[in-house]
């Protein structure tokens, strides 16, 4: 009786083993590969599980909690072996944790727009970023380095017109991202997905990427801030990082492990007059 009872319950154990990594293999591409089915604009919030890779875009949160948002805790649970990190020796896990660390090392952006405008006045917003695991990087256009609280930047009245032009890391124009707009949607994204992103940590290779904003300034004179987050992965890019699951490349930390990364420039004035 205790035997039957035994294998049941090894048996239901193994049923819920298998349904979880069911569940786990139909949402666990969704969100590292970028969220490549939500062809609309997003806000840095979004990414919940990313992590932060300074404290002041969490400046507004309670510390322990801006703590626990911080690359530094991703890095963290890597060296410390928690959840999927387990399976790793000691030494794997310290030299996963430099890799990451060395994807955050040389993750950039930039954002380059004129300090004053008239209104209504057209200009180019123009980003360049570098780095991340790929394969794919997100750039978006908000009004404040307030990973929480930040708005697109059309809240201030700005305006995006016609598609952005994004340059992909091979120097040729991509309309990837655009292209999977439905119907005739209009293109003028905010957030913006850029394609065919990799890194190669031996040689210190990473890719560059350029996205070109045509704005229009707002109709009210005033003084306006602008800046841009990158949305990038890292463990990815570690040959100790990478793990092979349902035909698709997950991080080992998997899909709620806070490898993801948000970035701000520097915040930007513009003056309109
Ligand atoms: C459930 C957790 C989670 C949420 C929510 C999430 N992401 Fe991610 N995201 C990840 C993980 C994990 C990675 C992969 C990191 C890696 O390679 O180490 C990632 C990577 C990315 C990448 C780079 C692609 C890649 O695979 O490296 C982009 C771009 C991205 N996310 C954008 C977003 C945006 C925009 C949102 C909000 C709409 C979002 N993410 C929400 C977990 C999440």
């Amino acid at each position: 009786m205790r035997a039957v009872t035994l294998m049941a319950t090894v048996a239901s154990a193994m049923t819920l083993a298998m349904a979880l990594s069911a569940f786990d293999g139909s949402i666990a591409w969704s969100y590292p590969g970028g969220p490549l089915e939500d062809v609309t604009d997003a806000a840095p919030y979004c990414a919940g599980c990313h992590s932060s890779v300074d404290a002041n875009q969490l400046r507004d949160m309670p510390a322990q909690r801006a703590q626990e948002m911080l690359a530094t805790s991703h890095r963290a649970a890597i060296k410390a072996g928690e959840n999927a990190y387990s399976k790793l020796t000691p030494e794997q896990r310290i030299q996963l944790a430099a890799d990451v660390e060395k994807v955050d090392a040389n993750a950039q952006i930039s954002l380059d727009v004129p300090t004053t405008l008239h209104r209504g006045a057209s200009f180019a917003a123009k980003v360049s970023t570098e780095g991340g695991s790929g394969p794919v990087i997100g750039v978006m256009l908000l009004d404040q380095d307030l990973r929480n609280q930040a708005r697109a930047i059309e809240a201030e009245g700005f305006e995006i017109v016609g598609a952005p032009n994004v340059v992909g890391p091979d120097g040729k124009q991509q309309e990837q991202w655009e292209a999977r707009r439905y119907d005739d949607l209009a293109r003028n994204l905010n957030f913006l997905v850029v394609f065919g992103v990799n890194a190669d940590l031996a040689k210190s290779q990473f890719s560059s990427t350029k996205v070109i904003y045509n704005l229009a300034a707002p109709s009210k004179p005033g003084k306006y801030t602008i800046c841009a987050a990158f949305l990038y992965g890292t463990e990815k890019a570690s040959p100790l990082g990478r793990v092979e699951m349902h035909g698709h490349t997950q991080p080992l930390g998997g899909f709620a492990g806070k490898s993801g990364r948000i970035k701000f420039t520097q915040l930007k004035s513009i003056e309109v007059r």
